[in-house]
């Protein structure tokens, strides 16, 4: 099978300009002005943009927490992905208390088979070095399983929150494997104890959750979390950044050349605090962790982004419904399961209000949404940006397209969006995975299990053809 993708603008992080791509296979073969090349598909580009499909690094599909689980499987999540843009994504693989690692991932691997459509590699999410997982199988998962990457969770007291010694080490193992550091940064315990004061002076509400959680929390965390890792001289990226508390230590490591990346979530530029007070428990729809924060750390995250402080974007896409699910936490705010969806809106949300709205270029939105991750997580240049011999992941977008954001037409399985109401101009056409044709307009073109997992290579480590493990 072959496509070519004629007369496009060929957008990466570093380029722009007009051109004839050609995918043979799986891979892009040829990139040039009108190529003299006969293709199985010819695909129509001429005003539309041409990028590279868009990496997520931070999902959680079918994630099983405090007795729910995220409504989104590999299915309606990866489906979501793809009418979005996204090729492919990296989700967190929870280790369940007394479990071992390859436990979990043959629990997570379990998930995904004969459902994915598209790509996917995972994180593991450390929480249990006492009983279950040591610190010599952390260390071969990189090499044995192509997880490169340990996720710590620094809150969550009741489920999923490690204390300092797990997080530091943890962070001594990825020193000597060469594995990325993920953190959620707040301070689990002290917001255990302002949770307990608030429902005992009979505050249950939504808007209880962001009060409960002050931005400090998230500074502190973050801070500790930058310092702990200079002393492991581990490599640290701190997840879904959401204030100026934890952009500021963020910044300062940085500034110091220190080995420390950051992400913020599409959500984060467009819902603030004021969200999670409305009447009649719509304030739920809100509830993800960190919270929604004042508008004004709005316009840091912006700065953030285009000063590199922060080098991704990713979704935190962790879906529920709010008739069924979300509604458990009607009469205690900390019951409401923490999580939103947002997977598929990600590139038309950055491309309308970051690029049209002059926030940021599209260079640099190819780069905080495809190309950053894509190299963070040790998957470049086989994803991530549009190259000969990189895989034909490629997303044909009409710039000109007029959207309204609904629960209506996405294709989550969530029963509201974070966005609903939102119009947006410019919008995914079609979408390519490994050259094939998997989103068309409005059809859906991929079959179950034909998504691939994908064996990472090292952050900043080029991932070799040879390291795609087989469908
Ligand atoms: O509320 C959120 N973000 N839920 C998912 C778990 C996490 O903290 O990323
Ligand atoms: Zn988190
Ligand atoms: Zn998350």
């Amino acid at each position: 099978m072959s496509v070519l993708i004629k007369g496009g603008r060929v957008i990466t992080a570093a380029d722009d300009y007009v051109a004839d791509v050609y995918v043979e296979g799986e891979r892009i073969s040829l990139i040039g002005e009108s190529l003299d090349v006969t293709a199985d598909r010819v695909i129509d580009a001429s005003g539309k943009y041409v990028l590279p499909g868009a990496v997520d690094p931070h999902t959680h599909l079918e994630m099983p927490w405090r007795g729910e689980t995220t409504i989104d499987d590999f299915e309606s999540g990866q489906t979501a992905a793809a009418f979005g843009g996204t090729t492919t994504h990296v989700d967190f693989c929870i280790q369940g208390k007394g479990q071992t690692f390859s436990e979990a991932l043959e629990i997570w691997h379990g998930k995904r088979e004969g459902k994915a459509v598209i790509d996917n590699g995972f994180h593991i999410a450390v929480t249990d070095l006492r009983e279950g997982g040591t610190l010599e199988e952390l260390a071969r998962l990189p090499e044995e399983h192509g997880v490169t990457s340990y996720k710590l969770f620094m809150a969550y007291k009741d489920s999923l929150m490690v204390d300092d010694e797990t997080l530091f080490r943890t962070m001594q193992v990825a020193a000597e494997t060469g594995a990325l550091v993920m953190v959620h940064a707040e301070n689990g315990d002290a917001i255990e104890v302002l949770m307990a004061e608030a429902i005992a002076a009979g505050n249950t509400a939504p808007i209880y959750h962001a009060l409960t959680r002050p931005p400090e929390t998230e500074g502190e965390a973050t801070n500790r979390a930058i310092q702990l890792a200079r002393v492991a001289g581990a490599a640290l990226y701190v997840v879904h950044v959401s204030c100026a508390e934890s952009v500021e230590p963020v910044a300062l490591a940085r500034d110091k050349g220190w080995n420390v990346w950051a992400e913020t979530c599409t959500q984060y530029f467009f819902i603030d605090q004021s969200f999670l007070d409305q009447p009649d428990f719509e304030g739920a729809k809100y509830v993800y962790t960190p919270p929604p924060r004042p508008k004004a750390n709005q316009e840091v995250l912006w700065n953030a982004v285009r000063t590199n402080v922060l080098q991704a974007i990713s979704t935190d896409h962790c879906a529920y419904l709010f008739d069924g699910q979300k509604d458990a936490g009607k009469d205690d705010f900390r019951q409401i399961p923490n999580g939103g969806p947002g997977l598929e809106n990600r590139l038309q949300m950055i491309h309308h209000f970051g690029v049209r709205e002059g926030r940021i270029s599209l260079n640099r939105m190819v780069e905080l949404l495809c190309t950053n991750p894509a190299k963070l997580f040790g998957l470049y240049p086989r994803k991530g940006t549009l190259a000969v011999g990189s895989d034909g992941d490629i997303v044909v977008f009409d710039p000109e397209k007029h959207v309204t954001i609904s629960a209506a037409t996405h294709h989550s399985r969530s029963d509201y969006n974070l966005y609903e109401g939102i119009e947006v101009q410019g919008s995914p056409e079609v979408v390519l995975l490994r050259g094939n044709v998997i989103v068309d307009g409005d059809q859906f073109l991929a079959k179950p299990g034909s998504g691939r997992f994908i064996k990472r290579a090292r952050p900043n480590e080029e991932l070799k053809p040879e390291t795609l493990a087989t469908a």
